[in-house]
């Protein structure tokens, strides 16, 4: 009989792995994993061998009985795992760069989720995910499969509608980091704060918020029309939002509708950083010299405040309260990314939507939600089209496919320029994009 649960992190090498670890440490009576295997590939090696062994630390310092196994056979360590996480990057750091900085040579936004950079990301990272699941469907066919790696919407998509595993949940710091954001306002424990969220991964509406059970919209709204006061990620330029349209809009907006409702001033932003400092990118692989610097030091056995500064903020403990949820057949409202299944009008049944749901062991059922209201329906509608037709883009190497991808995204101006970028994005990605070159 097994000891306890087996996960396997892909992508175990990522900075971000320690997040990881404190949550399964700080859960670990709820949770009893026994074995925790941590894959990458060759090229992240060494980082792989840094982060495990801070992780072999960490456990021990906190006298957990968690073994911890370094791998990269993928296809091996999925073996018999009972929860898959993922969170790896196609092309590294170096490939999210480019995803940042081709569109802002042609004066677009550059952005690792959103606009061609989350196209491109998604181009490179399907095809991957579906090899994961082939690979699962033979070692471990009835584990539940977690994925944090990004645009884990369309990739969690690409999940339900293109292979055969089905147990698949995906998973963003957005919404906790949103219901934080309001307990910090408010002044108040988290755990007392609920809201009912709606939309898409990176384009999720907060559509009400309660405080023990009582709604506080407003007065959430209001405080938010200080421009004192936002709720941010540390990857996101915090801007106040203009009070009237705050106010008119009346749902809570996600960090990422920034770069929708504020597309000029976002993009003014980020052209003066491409022209002087560096994008995103360039200031998470300095972020990240500094951490793997930490890491490596054999007297650090904790995740150091370090971290705090990437975007990920959070991602442990909602990780980690949906794996236990599941496993323990909770019953309590999460928001993740699942298929729609109706429970937001307009948006076609199987497509992926980040929605508030009940997470028992048979994972997440979504709450209906019914119709967005008007102001925003239409955006929500438009970034679904766009992400349809990136993932058919990602599965068929269909060139047209992507330039339409491409130009029907909001943040991309014109065909003509969605058809400079592709090409320029095609080229430089060639080595992880076979299904358009072959
Ligand atoms: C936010 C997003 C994540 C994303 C992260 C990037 O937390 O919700 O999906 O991965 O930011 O943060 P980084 O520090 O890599 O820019």
């Amino acid at each position: 009989m097994k000891k306890g649960l087996k996960v396997v992190t892909i992508g175990g090498g990522s900075s971000y792995t320690p997040e990881l670890i404190e949550g399964f440490i700080n859960f670990h009576k709820e949770l009893p994993i026994h074995e925790l295997w941590l894959v990458d590939i060759e090229d992240g090696k060494e980082k792989l061998e840094i982060v495990g062994n801070l992780a072999k630390r960490m456990v021990e310092k906190a006298g957990i009985p968690i073994e911890i196994y370094l791998s990269l056979d993928r296809k091996e360590a999925l073996r018999s795992a009972d929860f898959v996480t993922t969170q790896f990057r196609v092309g590294q750091l170096a490939a999210r760069e480019l995803d940042e900085r081709i569109p802002l040579s042609h004066g677009v936004l550059g952005q690792e989720t959103n606009g061609p950079g989350g196209l491109f990301k998604a181009l490179r990272t399907i095809p991957v995910i579906l090899d994961i699941c082939r690979e699962m469907e033979e070692v471990c066919p009835n584990a539940w499969l977690i994925n944090f790696t990004n645009p884990a919407g369309m990739v969690t998509e690409a999940v339900f509608r293109y292979s055969n595993i089905q147990k698949v949940v995906g998973l963003c710091n957005v919404p906790i980091g949103m219901e934080m954001g309001v307990a910090k306002l408010l002044d108040i424990d988290h755990d007392r704060v609920r809201i009912d969220f709606a939309g898409l991964n990176h384009m999720v509406f907060g559509l009400n918020v309660y405080v023990d059970g009582v709604t506080v919209k407003d007065q959430v709204i209001d405080l938010l029309t200080d421009p004192e006061k936002s709720i941010t990620m540390k990857n996101i330029h915090a801007m106040g939002w203009e009070p009237d349209f705050l106010k008119a809009l009346d749902v809570l907006p996600c960090p990422y509708h920034n770069y929708y409702y504020k597309s000029g001033e976002m993009l003014g932003k980020e052209l003066k950083n491409f022209k002087e400092g560096g994008t995103r990118a360039e200031v998470v692989k300095k972020l990240e010299k500094e951490l793997f610097a930490l890491y490596k030091d054999p007297n650090l056995s904790i995740k150091p405040p370090h971290l705090e500064k990437r975007g990920g903020a959070y991602y442990s403990e909602s990780a980690v309260r949906l794996i236990h949820s599941i496993y323990t057949d909770r019953r309590d409202i999460q928001a993740v990314n699942t298929m729609n299944k109706g429970a937001i009008t307009g948006i076609p049944y199987d497509s992926a939507v980040e929605v508030s749901c009940m997470i028992s062991k048979d994972g997440p059922k979504p709450l209906t939600m019914g119709e967005l209201p008007i102001a925003v329906n239409g955006l929500v509608q438009q970034i679904k089209s766009f992400e349809r037709t990136a993932i058919e883009a990602a599965i068929s190497g269909d060139y047209g496919k992507a330039l339409l991808a491409m130009t029907i995204n909001p943040l991309v101006p014109s065909d003509r320029v969605a058809k400079m970028i592709l090409n320029e994005m095609l080229e430089a990605h060639k080595r992880y994009l076979p299904q358009f070159f072959s």
